[in-house]
């Protein structure tokens, strides 16, 4: 059994705050500034460039993604870390369309994230091959799948409201069609157990920085499975996915297995941080972690609506239904959430009108989610949220 008091300890949570944005950006763990520190002393600063050999900088991406993919159910050896999860919608979707042959369909759902539908809107501009990007509403995904689809890209959990995709029937129904999918878990791992290789995905993409938390700018990481691993044509096709890097060749030549979908130089000092985190995630056990997630998003629906009846949910009801954050409408929202936020309780907001709160076992609590939620009710039963400051849109919601 997990020890989530133990698990808390190790994160750094501002005095009176409670933090119910880790699905945007998880809290810093205790042991990260030392732990940097010493590296940007020990290693930077002592080993300079020998470090790239000595601290095993040059393998991060391979060793760290193999920790992330054991959190995300991959094979050993077929996930790697780094750029940005943007770019690495990019790198799975063009590999994905280039084995898919001759087929022009792209089927996602405008339930996705909308970088992952500009990436595949640019791509297709660039391969200006006739292909098509078919946008359907979520629940009719898994009917719009057929024989024409090449690809079927999907955010497994919706950013907005947490509702959830079939992750292993939608990949099961796309196989069936001769369809390759692309499965974004940027709220999946670690909100969820994810099983990529139990489910058949094609191709998994996802971020750092949220549930993992290894802070603002952790790189992000793409699984690639074995079947396709050797056969998948990088379209950023950069030096350190080459497979000799350093013999500087004029042409390119792939690099073994998932090792081609490297693009350029890793950032070390984010791998460092994440290191911090995932040794925290070590401690826990996924299965324990969706079981108090559930029970605790469970808890936060009952409060906000035995308290605060100016909010609408509009996550699924049913726990299994949705992922580890919760969203409610309220027409000023945003107002709220500023009320929310300069009281302590800290949530984010998306357009139009939907506050948005993540709860992660690792260092938020029963008592964390009723203190929340009182803070709440006070805010809207007292009209707290109508102060012009409130108002005025900052650059990040
Ligand atoms: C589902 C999803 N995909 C992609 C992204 C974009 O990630 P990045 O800004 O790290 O490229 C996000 C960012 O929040 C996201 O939630």
């Amino acid at each position: 059994m997990t020890d989530f008091a133990a698990t808390k300890a190790m994160f750094d949570l501002p005095d009176g705050m409670i933090y119910l944005d880790g699905n945007s950006l998880g809290p810093l763990p205790k042991s990260a500034p030392a732990r940097l520190d010493g590296m940007l002393k020990d290693e930077w600063g002592k080993m300079l460039i020998t470090g790239w050999n000595k601290a095993g900088w040059m393998a991060q991406p391979m060793t760290i993604g193999d920790r992330v993919g054991a959190m995300i159910g991959a094979e050993a050896g077929h996930v790697v870390m780094g750029d940005t999860l943007t770019i690495k919608v990019f790198q799975a979707l063009a590999a994905a369309l280039d084995l898919a042959g001759d087929r022009k369909v792209i089927l996602s759902d405008n339930g996705n994230f909308p970088t992952d539908l500009y990436m595949a809107q640019g791509l297709l501009n660039t391969l200006d091959r006739g292909h098509e990007l078919r946008i359907v509403d979520p629940e009719d995904v898994a009917d719009a799948i057929n024989d024409d689809v090449a690809v079927m890209m999907l955010t497994e959990v919706d950013y907005r409201t947490g509702r959830m995709h079939d992750m292993a029937a939608l990949t099961k129904k796309a196989h069936d069609h001769g369809v390759l999918t692309v499965w974004d878990l940027a709220h999946s791992a670690g909100a969820i157990p994810v099983n990529v290789a139990g489910a058949g995905a094609d191709f998994a993409v996802g971020c750092s920085y949220k549930y993992l938390n290894g802070g603002p700018g952790a790189p992000a990481f793409i699984y690639v499975a074995p079947r396709h691993a050797e056969h998948i044509k990088p379209a950023l096709s950069g030096w350190l996915g080459h497979a000799a890097p350093f013999a500087f060749d004029l042409d390119y030549r792939p690099g073994h297995g998932i090792e081609r979908m490297r693009v350029g130089t890793p950032p070390v000092l984010q791998m460092t941080a994440l290191v911090c985190a995932l040794d925290i995630w070590d401690m826990a056990d996924m299965a324990d972690v969706r079981a108090r997630s559930m029970e605790l998003t469970d808890l936060f629906v009952e409060l906000v609506e035995e308290k605060c009846p100016q909010l609408t949910l509009a996550s699924p009801r049913d726990a299994t239904q949705r992922g580890s954050q919760l969203s409610f409408r309220f027409e000023q929202g945003y107002a709220a959430m500023q009320a929310l936020i300069a009281r302590g309780v800290i949530g984010d907001f998306r357009m139009p009108d939907v506050m948005r709160f993540g709860f992660t076992p690792l260092y938020i609590d029963a008592n964390d989610v009723r203190q929340a939620v009182d803070i709440m009710a006070d805010i809207m039963n007292n009209d707290l949220w109508d102060r012009d400051e409130y108002k005025v849109r900052a650059a990040v919601t």
